[in-house]
């Protein structure tokens, strides 16, 4: 588990290849360096620093906004969190779709910029050509098939994929074109139960569940749902561990009457004075330099803006 230095053994893709049919993988996604140390600190084997940033962080309907630079941008903040976990990077939407060579171009600026080991992307048959081309280019990649949100528009909404035989023949074909490109992990998302059991035995890479039953090689949830730190409409597959954000309601309004009612800060949270201060009002404004010297009678209105320059 520790590497010769006594710090953790960071999780590397062959280890979580050789997770297929074995022990399960714990994947969970952050995007913060804060997020990033209490996941690494619980143990679980992948971090993803998901495009589900834009709902959860940014507070947007979809994911589809969701920029590149954004991305870099958390992946790197969750990047210096991580010392054990294994970090994905989500590619957001068109920073891919357009042509492999795009593919390609953004998943180096994830790996560059945003610190990732490795990029997931949304899709089937359809990306296999860029998943071949991002793995040639020395990238690892997750695929992601089943609810592909960044196609919420054109599924009709956040809903279940793979119903009917159609249906769950798509998913599959999708899976099997995605571990052929070379994808090392594929990620199944509102898929029937039978349907993931099936991709699963089928495909020889972990598939890593959210919303798709038990017989995943392993699971994956949003951190703040799992936190129980979201509020509003929660899927059904989102199992709260915890009831986090009532516990910081409960604290932050705790904070706020200690505030008011002056309780808090208090000694232990002070610093040791200095001694008795008997400066006037006179006094401690002559301390002011030359150039920001007021009149204090002044000091009672606000100061024209030209003041200060
Ligand atoms: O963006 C994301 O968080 C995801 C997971 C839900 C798999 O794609």
């Amino acid at each position: 588990m520790y590497g010769s230095h006594g710090a953790p053994k960071k999780v590397t893709v062959p280890d979580l290849r050789a997770r297929k049919g074995g022990e399960k993988i714990a994947m969970v996604t952050a995007y913060d360096f804060t997020m990033a140390r209490l996941v690494d600190e619980a143990g679980v084997d992948m971090v993803l620093v998901g495009d589900s940033l834009g709902m959860v962080v940014q507070g947007l309907s979809t994911t589809i906004p969701v920029t590149l630079d954004e991305m870099a941008y958390h992946c790197r903040a969750v990047a210096r969190g991580l010392a054990r976990a294994h970090l994905v990077g989500d590619l957001p939407f068109m920073s891919y779709q357009v042509s492999p060579a795009q593919a390609v171009e953004s998943s180096g600026k994830l790996m560059k910029d945003g610190a990732c080991e490795s990029v997931k992307l949304e899709g089937g048959q359809e990306i296999a050509e860029h998943v071949h081309r991002i793995v040639r280019a020395g990238i690892p990649v997750v695929g992601h098939v089943g609810l592909t949100p960044q196609s919420v528009h054109a599924l009709g909404g956040f809903r279940v994929q793979g119903r009917g035989e159609e249906g769950a023949d798509k998913v599959l074909a999708d899976a099997i074109a995605l571990e052929q490109a070379g994808a090392f992990a594929i990620v199944l998302e509102a898929v029937p139960p039978d349907l993931a059991a099936r991709v699963t035995s089928v495909v020889s890479v972990p598939t890593i569940g959210i919303g798709a039953g038990a017989a995943c090689d392993g699971q994956v949830l949003v951190c703040t749902d799992l936190l129980g730190l979201a509020r509003g409409h929660q899927p059904k597959f989102a199992k709260r561990f915890a009831d986090l954000g009532d516990r910081a309601v409960e604290a932050i309004g705790t904070y706020v009457s200690q505030v008011r009612s002056g309780a808090f800060p208090a000694a232990a949270q002070t610093y040791k004075p200095n001694g008795p201060d008997r400066t006037s009002r006179e006094d401690a404004a002559s301390l002011l330099p030359r150039e920001l010297a007021v009149d204090l009678g002044e000091l009672d209105t606000p100061l024209p803006l030209d003041h200060w320059h």
